[in-house]
């Protein structure tokens, strides 16, 4: 099988690094990739960009791609799948309408709504001087977000009014994220322990993967503002197997049930971002795609190959398959460049890849990565996903801070915490 993957990030190399390990696999193209994915078996790179829809298509014809699978929501949400579907092209990834799950935030929680799914209260505005009424006329914590795709920076999780009038000027008034604002979504601040729970699905049968925890703040603590993901584990102990349960039960089973019978079945990656407390798991976004750093951890311990799961979701035959996973834990660290996700210099030459890519149980993932004159050099805000297996979560962190340790460069940056959540309830 030939396999086209979409996408340049961490995500991007470590779905390429496990297609390529599939014994049905003879090649995986990257488009546009990175350089840490152009060193992978089986692997090369195409220069397309991931949302020029137009062109991927084309490609995927010439080339005969057997198989499409889509990194970034971006593409899905500006329809892809529909348009490779229309050339008779197989993908792994939701159609356009499927993917309003997280292309509107306003259509996922009237959805949740109406077929009763757990999630925080909420409003929806158009029009900015509801909004402002609406904020003046509630104290305490509250979340206003864009309604529309804000590349991971339209929620603002704010402590009083002057914040949440504030994130609501940015919104609609300065318009920070284009049309993505026209329609804000304000809800009820949730409190709990946050994980991610990421499946495969064919529309019908849901195919869960293990658990995992991202860490978005940019700091240790879950300080400081929010990231695309500065480092995950899998498993998450948070997800208990009674909770699992529920989840499937209450949330992931229902929401596929939900967008069959909204004429929008789903196919392929659904991530429901989750705040657990007292037991109860409420959701607090969908996401239509693998996250970016869960891939990392997950797939790093998934023993299964990856590449029946997805042909069987296209083919809508996912039912009775279970994935097979190591005993291990897993623990993957961003790092980033210092002053992301705020602005940051690009062009650092980076050293220690090689001696940390040699340790024991130890996989760099590249997501930020380019060629200098000196070598290997950043060009991204987040650079690195140092991933690291072991038969415990201590020894896995241990093992992964060993392998960024020895990983540098001018103003590097990553969290010294990831995982610690895991290690405190052990
Ligand atoms: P999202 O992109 O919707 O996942 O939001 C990014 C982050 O904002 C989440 O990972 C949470 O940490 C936080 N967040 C989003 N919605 C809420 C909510 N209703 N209550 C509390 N925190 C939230
Ligand atoms: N790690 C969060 C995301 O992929 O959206």
């Amino acid at each position: 099988m030939k396999i086209l993957i979409v996408g340049s990030g961490g995500r991007e190399h470590t779905l390429a690094w496990k297609a390529a390990q599939s014994e049905r696999v003879t090649e995986v193209i990257l488009a546009p990739g990175n350089i840490g994915i152009a060193a992978e078996p089986k692997c090369r790179l195409v220069d397309i960009s991931s949302d020029d829809i137009a062109r991927l298509r084309r490609f995927a014809l010439d080339e005969k791609v057997d198989l499409t699978i889509v990194g970034p929501e971006a593409p899905l949400v500006g329809g892809l799948t529909d348009a490779f579907a229309q050339a008779g092209l197989r993908v792994f990834g939701p159609s356009q309408k499927a993917s309003q799950l997280e292309g509107s935030k306003a259509f996922t929680k009237r959805l949740l709504k109406k077929y009763d799914i757990p999630s925080g209260d909420f409003q929806v505005f158009d029009d900015y001087d509801e909004a402002s009424a609406y904020l003046k006329s509630i104290t305490g914590p509250i979340v206003v977000k864009a309604d529309g795709l804000a590349a991971g920076k339209g929620v603002y999780v704010c402590k009083d009014r002057n914040e949440s009038l504030a994130a609501l000027d940015a919104i609609m008034k300065q318009r920070a994220f284009g049309d993505a604002g026209d329609v804000v979504v304000v809800e009820e601040c949730l409190v709990g322990e946050e994980a991610s729970f990421i499946a495969f699905t064919d529309g019908k049968t849901v195919v869960p993967l293990a658990g995992s925890q991202d860490h978005k703040p940019a700091y240790d603590n879950d300080e400081g503002p929010n990231t695309g993901g500065m480092g995950a584990y899998s498993p998450a102990p948070v997800i208990t197997p009674e909770m699992h349960e529920r989840i499937m039960n209450r949330i992931m089973i229902p929401v596929v049930q939900a967008m069959e019978e909204e004429g929008a079945p789903y196919l392929g990656f659904l991530y429901a971002g989750l705040m657990i407390a007292d037991g109860v798991p409420k959701v607090l976004e969908f996401n239509v795609r693998m996250g970016d750093p869960e891939a990392q951890p997950l797939l790093f311990r998934m023993n299964s190959d990856m590449i029946p799961f997805m042909t069987a979701a296209v083919d809508g035959t996912l039912a009775g398959m279970e994935i097979e996973w190591a005993p291990e834990h897993s623990v993957c660290v961003v790092m980033a460049s210092g002053g992301y996700p705020g602005s940051y210099e690009k062009g650092k030459v980076i050293t220690g890849l090689g001696e940390a890519s040699a340790m024991e149980g130890v996989k760099v993932f590249h997501a930020g990565t380019g060629h200098g004159p000196d070598g290997i050099v950043t060009n991204g805000g987040r650079v690195l996903g140092v991933t690291a297996k072991a038969p415990g979560i201590a020894q896995a962190i241990d093992q992964v801070y060993k392998a960024v340790e020895k990983i540098s460069w001018e103003k590097c940056h990553y969290r010294k915490d990831i995982g610690k959540k895991a290690l405190n309830r052990d």
